[in-house]
């Protein structure tokens, strides 16, 4: 017979050993939630940018702490890839292709302040805002470009040749002119950009086509805030005043320029911030991803608002537009067909704006 004293004993033994067992159950879900969420970031981190050859190569990506969780955004397996340069042909055509590709990706050495050809530009390349020679996913790439064309320009009301786009690119974008779009460089340009995009049909819809598309504020993007963002994380690369870096024998950019008279002008497409805040989303700081992004989109608003609000080229628009009920949301010049100030069509908000355009147009449709 045990003695009083010794059952207690038990019964209190049995009590700690079902603690203990509990805790070790605990324990053991921890490491399994444990093991499975590095798995996750394992998957979400694999991609890395890829650094291009030669003298304007950007500098080595800068690692700097993310302001965002890496949640999981899964780039869908049928998504658009360009096809392989080592796929290019060979002869004439390939060589013609080649020729466009570099041009695209190193357009100052050839049309900049000094270059080889012709000096008409501000020194940027197209490349600085097409990615990887426009191939990558939300980096303006080029997939669905050729087979767009001719199309209606919403911006000039006519219907337009495919090289005519390229030549709006360089009287804004690249703050200069272009050369004629019979010259060789054209030609050269638009063969690789037919390769890019060769397979592509018209009005297909894309995955990662141009940029992605940020859910609007409901608060106007706050330049104050952005100039917070600026200095932690792009003046490193982009310098204090927005100048870029120059190369060591200043013929072309390490780090291209974001505002100031090298920069893009106030006719370009990043100077509206829909377009603006997300490319830097997705891209920005350089190394950032789709899958890896950086910034918040609070973040990548406030930013895109900072930055084009800083001083750079004028660029005549008065007849840009003619149709205004098609005129982006974010186009920050008058005049327009709602009653929406200059400052909220600039820093939005800009979903009352975005659903007072759609009221007008399906209006229009039923007269
Ligand atoms: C400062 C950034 C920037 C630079 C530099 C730039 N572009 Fe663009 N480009 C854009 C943006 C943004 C768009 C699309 C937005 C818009 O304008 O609607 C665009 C659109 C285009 C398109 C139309 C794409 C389509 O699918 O419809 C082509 C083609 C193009 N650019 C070619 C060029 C070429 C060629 C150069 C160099 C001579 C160049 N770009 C330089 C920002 C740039
Ligand atoms: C590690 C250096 C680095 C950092 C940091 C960085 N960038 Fe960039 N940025 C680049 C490079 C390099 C390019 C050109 C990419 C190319 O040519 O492939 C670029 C291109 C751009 C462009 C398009 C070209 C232009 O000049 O308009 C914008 C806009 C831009 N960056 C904005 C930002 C913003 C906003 C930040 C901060 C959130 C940022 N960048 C941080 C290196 C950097």
């Amino acid at each position: 017979m045990q003695t009083r004293e010794e059952k207690e004993l038990v019964k209190a033994v049995v009590r700690v050993s079902r603690y203990l067992i509990c805790i070790a159950f605990i324990c053991l879900a921890c490491i399994v939630l444990t093991i499975t969420a590095l798995f996750d970031t394992g998957q979400t981190t694999t991609s890395h940018p890829k650094v291009t050859d030669n003298t304007s190569s950007p500098v080595s990506p800068v690692v700097i702490p993310p302001s965002v969780e890496t949640i999981s955004r899964a780039i869908p397996a049928d998504a658009w890839k360009a096809p392989d340069t080592s796929a290019i042909p060979g002869g004439k055509a390939g060589e013609m292709i080649r020729y466009g590709k570099e041009l695209i990706a190193h357009t100052a050495n050839y049309l900049g302040p000094q270059g080889s050809i012709a000096h008409i530009s501000n020194g940027m390349n197209c490349q600085n805002c097409h990615l990887d020679g426009g191939s990558r996913l939300f980096g303006n790439n080029y997939a669905s470009f050729v087979s767009s064309y001719p199309k209606m320009s919403n911006r000039s009301g006519r219907v337009e040749p495919a090289t005519e786009r390229l030549v709006e690119c360089f009287n804004r974008s690249l703050g200069g002119t272009s050369p004629d779009t019979s010259k060789k460089e054209i030609q050269a340009m638009m063969a690789y950009l037919k390769w890019i995009g060769q397979g592509v049909k018209k009005e297909q819809k894309l995955f990662g086509n141009a940029t992605e598309k940020l859910a609007f504020l409901d608060h106007p993007a706050d330049p104050v805030r952005g100039k917070q963002v600026f200095t932690l994380k792009c003046m490193s690369c982009h310098g204090k005043n927005g100048e870029g870096l120059l190369t060591a024998d200043k013929k072309a950019y390490v780090n291209p320029p974001l505002w100031g008279p090298h920069s893009y002008n106030d006719g370009a497409g990043m100077y509206r911030i829909i377009n603006l805040a997300g490319f830097v989303k997705n891209n920005m700081p350089y190394g950032a991803s789709y899958q890896n992004p950086q910034l918040t989109d609070e973040e990548a608003w406030s930013v895109a608002a900072y930055i084009d609000s800083q001083p750079r080229l004028h660029r005549d628009q008065h007849n840009d537009w003619m149709n205004l009920d098609k005129k982006p949301i974010d186009f920050p010049f008058g005049p327009y067909t709602d009653k929406f100030s200059e400052k909220q069509h600039k820093f939005g908000p800009f979903k009352p704006i975005a659903e007072a355009q759609k009221s007008q147009i399906s209006k229009n449709h039923k007269l």
